[in-house]
C-alpha cells in the first residue's frame, strides 16, 4: 500500500511538495467543466489499497468543494484507503454562529459535509473565531499548520526595526506568537465591520512605535477594506508606510488596487492561495503536517493542535 497525491487545478506546486515529501506517486486525472459547468472526471491513476492525498484550496470554493466530492467518491467507490485534503486555506469558517434569527451555521454544515468523504484533513491557520479547534465541527482527525514561523522568519530577514500591527483584537493570539518569534513589538487595533466593505479601525496608543516600520498582518486579505482603513490610521498617525501580510489572500475585486491607493510598502502573502503576492513558503510545513497524519493508526484521534 502506498500514497498518491492527486492535485485538483491549481494546486500543482503543492502536490508536488507532497509527493517529494512523502515519497507518493503523482496521481493523474482529468478534470474539466461541461458547458453548463457541471464537472467531467476520469481519474487515470486507480487508487485501489492505496491511501490518497488531495490537494485542494478551498478560496472560491463553491464550485471546487463539488469537484473535491466526485473526485473522493470516485475513489472511494474505486477501493482506495485513507483519503486526506491538504487545503492550505479552508473556506467557510466565518459563519460560526448566529448573528441573526434564521441564519444557516455554513461553517457547520460544510464541515458535516467534508467530514462525509476525507478521512483527515491538513489546513494552515484557519478563520477559528467563535470555534476553537477544528475538532468542535469537524469529525476527522486534522492538523493545523501555523504560519506564525514563516511571517517571523520573512519579517526578520526583511524589515528593520519592525512594530507589528494586527487589525483586530481576534488576531492577537497568533500576532504575538510571530511578535515574540521577530522579537520584535506588537500593537492591536480595534475594528469594527459594518458592512462586507465597510471597516472602521481605531488606532490605540503607539507610543514607542512611532520610529517602527509597520508591519500589518491579518489572517486573510479579501476585500482589503481591513487593511485599507488601518493603513489610513496609520498615515494620519504619523507612521511610515506600512508593510501589508496576509497569511490567506483573497483578494476579491478592487482588493489590491485600494491597497496600491492607500499607500502600502509592499503586500505580500502566504502561498495558501495561488496569487502574486506569495512570498512566504508553507507547502513544506504542510507536506510534513500531512505525512504526521498518514504516520497516526486510522481511527486515531486528531495529533493536538499546534
Ligand atoms: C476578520 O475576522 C478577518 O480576520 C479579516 O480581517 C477579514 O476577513 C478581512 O476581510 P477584508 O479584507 O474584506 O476586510
Amino acid at each position: 500500500m502506498g500514497v498518491i497525491v492527486y492535485a485538483l487545478p491549481g494546486n500543482e506546486v503543492l502536490a508536488a511538495q507532497l509527493v517529494r515529501t512523502l515519497g507518493a506517486r503523482a496521481g493523474e486525472l482529468v478534470l474539466r467543466q461541461f458547458p453548463d459547468g457541471e464537472w467531467y472526471l476520469r481519474v487515470l491513476t486507480a487508487a485501489a489499497g492505496d491511501d490518497v492525498v488531495l490537494a485542494c484550496s478551498l478560496d472560491r470554493p463553491n464550485e471546487k468543494l463539488v469537484a473535491l466530492y466526485q473526485l473522493a467518491s470516485s475513489l472511494r467507490d474505486d477501493g482506495a484507503g485513507r483519503i486526506v485534503l491538504a487545503a492550505p486555506y479552508l473556506a467557510y469558517l466565518r459563519q460560526d454562529r448566529r448573528f441573526l434569527e434564521g441564519e444557516a451555521l455554513t461553517s457547520h454544515s460544510i464541515a458535516r459535509w467534508l467530514s462525509g468523504f476525507i478521512d483527515g484533513l491538513v489546513t494552515v491557520d484557519p478563520h477559528l473565531h467563535r470555534i476553537h479547534r477544528l475538532d468542535e465541527i469537524y469529525r476527522v482527525p486534522s492538523v493545523v499548520v501555523p504560519a506564525a514561523q514563516a511571517i517571523a522568519r520573512w519579517v526578520r530577514r526583511h524589515v528593520e526595526r519592525p512594530i507589528l500591527i494586527g487589525p483586530d483584537a481576534e488576531s492577537e493570539q497568533w500576532l504575538s506568537q510571530v511578535a515574540t518569534l521577530a522579537q520584535c513589538p506588537y500593537r492591536m487595533l480595534e475594528k469594527q465591520r459594518h458592512g462586507d466593505r465597510e471597516v472602521e479601525v481605531s488606532v490605540p496608543d503607539l507610543a514607542g512605535g512611532v520610529d517602527r516600520t509597520p508591519v500589518l498582518i491579518d489572517d486573510i486579505i479579501s476585500t482589503a477594506r481591513t487593511l485599507v482603513a488601518a493603513l489610513e490610521r496609520l498615515h494620519e498617525a504619523g507612521l511610515p508606510r506600512a508593510v501589508c501580510i496576509g497569511v490567506h489572500g483573497l483578494f476579491v475585486g478592487d482588493a489590491e488596487e485600494a491597497l496600491r491607493q492607500a499607500g502600502a510598502a509592499r503586500v505580500l502573502t502566504c502561498n495558501t492561495v495561488n496569487h502574486a503576492s506569495n512570498a512566504i513558503d508553507v507547502h513544506a510545513d504542510i507536506a510534513t503536517a500531512v505525512a504526521s497524519l498518514l504516520a497516526a493508526p486510522p481511527g486515531e484521534p486528531s495529533p493536538p493542535p499546534r
